[in-house]
């Protein structure tokens, strides 16, 4: 089949790839001439294992062609991806100015019959909106159903995720245009979840939601494991071993950043209110999540005697995630802000998102590895669990710290073997 996708993201490029991999031709339009010249060379914008591979892979063999024009794009293809950011604004809503401004140029592309799907989170009821857009801006002749057709990938594992989806969800009005989308999943081998436009857009926010509910409750968990000896991660283990709840998602720590689960929360909000709905429970789940970034602030004032002034702090990892280069709305931002507003010496890290990350902190020195990072410093905060942390030695990182005292925002090390090896240490949820 022949596609096309409108945005080149880790949504856009990463499907984009998939598809052409599975022999299909896959066009992908951008509007930065740079980028689009990059990544006919190859040349990816993002961090994500695997995918520069695949990428080259598909140029070379021409299914994936990227371009700045519409034309022919569209005009060829059974089936355009709507694949563009919606980012929230200051209300919580999603910003879906690019959405519409896309849907109205697919719309002045089109021609014979095709599937417009959006793929980018949107609001239920956005769908009915592109239908409108296309429907007004369409040529005389050219027909069209849109779908919506949201994505489940995670950043850092999105090619696994991509190839091995738990479902499919296609949500459409329009059989034929139904029909057009099986049998492009078909390849995936997945339970297809078939249901109309606003079900298939509840279904993306519901599950993030969801998934963010549920780090919420370890970190609520956690809370309670240390007011009363427990340990929050045996306790979650035990808990997780029920099939029903799973153990998946149920990490403590630091709390979930990104640019999916904080935006998305927010956007389930802002709907269900603007339906007359509090989500009260969503509420709470982002107020944890806030407090989840203060505690480990809270903590290493604790462990630095109350006072993290003049001190000097050597944090690990920067990025939201391991495997990852994206920086936004990482918890690591909020506490080297707070911890340096609180006049801390920070010292930081990250092994892919330095360099993103120099653009959104300030005042920070970066060091040019882990143990750079942790020498002359009286507090190392472990914020990302890369490998390259998980396997330190620690006894040179003993060697070269000031004093050892070891904060660790996502229970990467075991809290017995590090107070043997000298190491004043805290996790999350753990005594
Ligand atoms: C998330 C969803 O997992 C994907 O299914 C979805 O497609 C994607 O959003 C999206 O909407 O595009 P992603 O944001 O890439 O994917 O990352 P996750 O692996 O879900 O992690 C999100 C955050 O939660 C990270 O900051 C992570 O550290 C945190 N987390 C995750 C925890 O604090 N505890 C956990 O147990 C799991």
């Amino acid at each position: 089949m022949t596609i096309t996708f409108v945005g080149h993201g880790y949504v856009g490029l990463v499907s984009a790839a998939i598809f052409a991999d599975m022999g299909n031709i896959v066009h992908v339009i951008g509007h930065t001439e740079e980028k689009i010249e990059n990544l006919k060379r190859g040349i990816i914008p993002i961090f994500e294992p695997g995918l520069a591979e695949i990428v080259k892979r598909n140029v070379d063999a021409k299914r994936l062609l990227f371009t700045l024009d519409y034309d022919p794009a569209i005009k060829e293809s059974a089936a355009v991806f709507i694949a563009v950011g919606t980012p929230p604004l200051p209300s919580g809503e999603a910003d879906l100015s690019v959405v519409f401004a896309v849907a109205e140029k697919i719309g002045q592309h089109l021609g014979g019959y095709t599937v417009v799907a959006t793929k980018s989170t949107v609001p239920v009821g956005t769908n009915a909106k592109v239908k409108e857009i296309i429907e007004k801006a369409k040529p005389e002749g050219a027909e069209f159903d849109v779908a919506s057709c949201p994505e489940f990938l995670r950043e850092g594992t999105a090619i696994e995720d991509t190839l091995h989806p738990d479902r499919v969800v296609i949500g459409t009005e329009s059989k034929r245009a139904e029909d057009v989308m099986l049998e492009l999943h078909k390849p995936f081998n997945t339970e297809i979840v078939a249901t109309n436009l606003e079900t298939a857009e509840l279904i993306k926010y519901a599950s993030n939601s969801f998934l963010a509910t549920k780090i919420s409750f370890a970190n609520a968990i956690a809370k309670l494991a240390e007011a009363t000896g427990a340990d929050a991660i045996e306790a979650l283990h035990g808990v997780g071993l029920d099939k029903r709840i799973g153990k998946r998602f149920l990490a403590p720590g630091a709390g979930y950043g990104g640019s999916c689960f904080p935006k998305d929360v927010k956007a389930l909000i802002a709907i269900a209110r603007a339906h007359g709905y509090e989500f009260e429970l969503l509420n709470e789940v982002e107020r944890i999540n806030k407090e989840a970034r203060q505690d480990i602030v809270r903590k290493a004032e604790k462990m630095l005697e109350g006072d993290v002034k003049g001190k000097k702090i050597g944090v690990l990892g920067l990025a939201f995630k391991p495997d990852t280069d994206d920086m936004r709305d990482a918890p690591a931002i909020d506490v080297i802000n707070a911890l340096r507003d609180k006049g801390a010496e920070i010292k930081a890290y990250d092994p892919e998102a330095q360099e993103n990350a120099k653009t959104i902190i300030k005042d920070t020195e970066f060091a040019k590895d882990a143990y750079d990072t942790v020498t002359g410093t009286d507090l190392v905060i472990l914020m990302t669990e890369w490998n390259e942390f998980k396997e330190m030695d620690l006894a040179k990182v003993k060697s070269l710290v000031t004093s050892p005292v070891f904060l660790d925002s996502r229970n990467v090390f075991n809290p017995k073997e590090m107070t043997d090896m000298g190491f004043a240490y805290m996790g999350v949820g753990r005594t």
